[in-house]
């Protein structure tokens, strides 16, 4: 029987991991191996990197990662076929810079939708259909992207019909942050409603789990499970990470807080945590079809460079400029 993160929770669900192609050789790849039965490329396979322009696709990293997963029978899922960043400008302009139609936005997702699922047919068995198209802010809906004001609501529907076309056996779901919030969460489940009543091919709900060690509360997890549970759909935990050291603020910056500020303490506080969360995780089984951590280790996570969680958009772009801010989000160590 297999050993392991994935050996003890085989009678629950898959243990995932995000990846790169650099985490394919030396003691990360051995650490997926040992511990992990499903991989999702953590960029490889968004819009932006695989269809850098019309007539052009770069499979090259992606078919990587799938080629590594399928020689150690690690499962994989798709991440992801639209969002509003890491898409390409080419995709939203004509031959002379203008902004395209409707009719032509949507034929280009088409086809970017089918080239890519098609690509990977028979191999990735979920698909991050549609990634964070609901708006933060309480009193907005769907978020004002050029997805959005091109297409209007239309493109949810049509990105999810368009995957499964193409893949009919691959499970799509819709992806967000911030989905234990209970705006957001109504949200989501108003969204998740109006495509079901429409007969859209949507099959579950990613949440990303970008948490920190008290929020949300398990009480906003376990309610926003079962409003989700109760739509008739299945769940993922799609992109785990609990933020133990958050920056000082990135507005009083270029006060990084030196490594040793992190302590034997916050990992325990970070322990104590990992195990609240998995103890929900295990009570809903029967919902929950797989959990994802977003990284293999402290060594790299996309939160060091937006300053320990707290961060936002101007605040990554100014980053690297600056010291990296280490939030030790992650279950291995530097050291793995
Ligand atoms: O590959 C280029 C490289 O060629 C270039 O020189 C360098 C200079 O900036 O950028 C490199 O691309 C970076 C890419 O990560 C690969 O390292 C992008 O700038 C950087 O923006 C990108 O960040 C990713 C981020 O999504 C993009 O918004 C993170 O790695 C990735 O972890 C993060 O993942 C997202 C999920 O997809 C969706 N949910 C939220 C989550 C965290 O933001």
């Amino acid at each position: 029987p297999d050993k392991g993160l994935k050996g003890y929770y085989r009678k629950y669900f898959p243990i995932g991991v995000a990846v790169n192609t650099a985490a394919l050789s030396g003691p990360e790849a051995e650490l997926i191996v040992k511990e992990f039965n499903s991989v999702t490329p953590e960029n490889d396979m968004k819009m932006g990197p695989i269809h850098p322009q019309e007539n052009e696709y770069n499979w090259k990293n992606a078919d990587a990662i799938v080629a590594f997963a399928q020689q150690h029978h690690i499962k994989i899922r798709g991440h992801n076929l639209l969002w509003h960043a890491q898409a390409p400008a080419w995709m939203f302009k004509d031959s002379t810079g203008k902004q395209v139609s409707k009719e032509v936005l949507l034929k280009r997702l088409k086809d970017h939708i089918t080239a890519v699922v098609t690509h990977f047919k028979g191999k990735i068995y979920a698909w991050d259909v549609v990634n964070e198209a609901i708006d933060d802010k309480p009193d907005l809906y769907l978020r004002n992207t050029l997805w959005y004001q091109i297409c209007g609501e239309d493109f949810i529907a049509k990105a999810f019909e368009y995957a499964h076309e193409a893949d009919p056996d691959a499970q799509l779901f819709y992806n967000d942050y911030n989905s234990e919030v209970p705006s957001k969460r109504d949200k989501i489940c108003k969204l998740i409603r109006s495509l079901k009543d429409a007969g859209v091919p949507v099959t579950g709900i990613g949440l990303q789990g970008h948490w920190k060690l008290n929020e949300p509360s398990v009480g906003q997890i376990t309610e926003a499970i079962d409003k989700y549970a109760a739509l008739g759909l299945k769940l993922q935990i799609t992109e785990l990470d609990i933020t133990v050291r958050t920056a000082p603020s990135y507005k009083t910056a270029n006060q990084t807080p030196p490594d040793s500020t992190y302590t034997e303490s916050m990992a325990a506080q970070q322990a104590e945590r990992y195990k609240a969360v998995f103890e929900i995780f295990r009570k809903y089984k029967k919902v929950i079809t797989g959990v994802t951590f977003w990284n293999v280790s402290d060594k790299h996570s996309w939160l060091d460079y937006r300053g320990g969680g707290i961060a936002g958009g101007a605040a990554a772009s100014q980053a690297t400029s600056r010291k990296v801010t280490k939030a030790y989000p992650l279950l291995f160590d530097e050291n793995l």
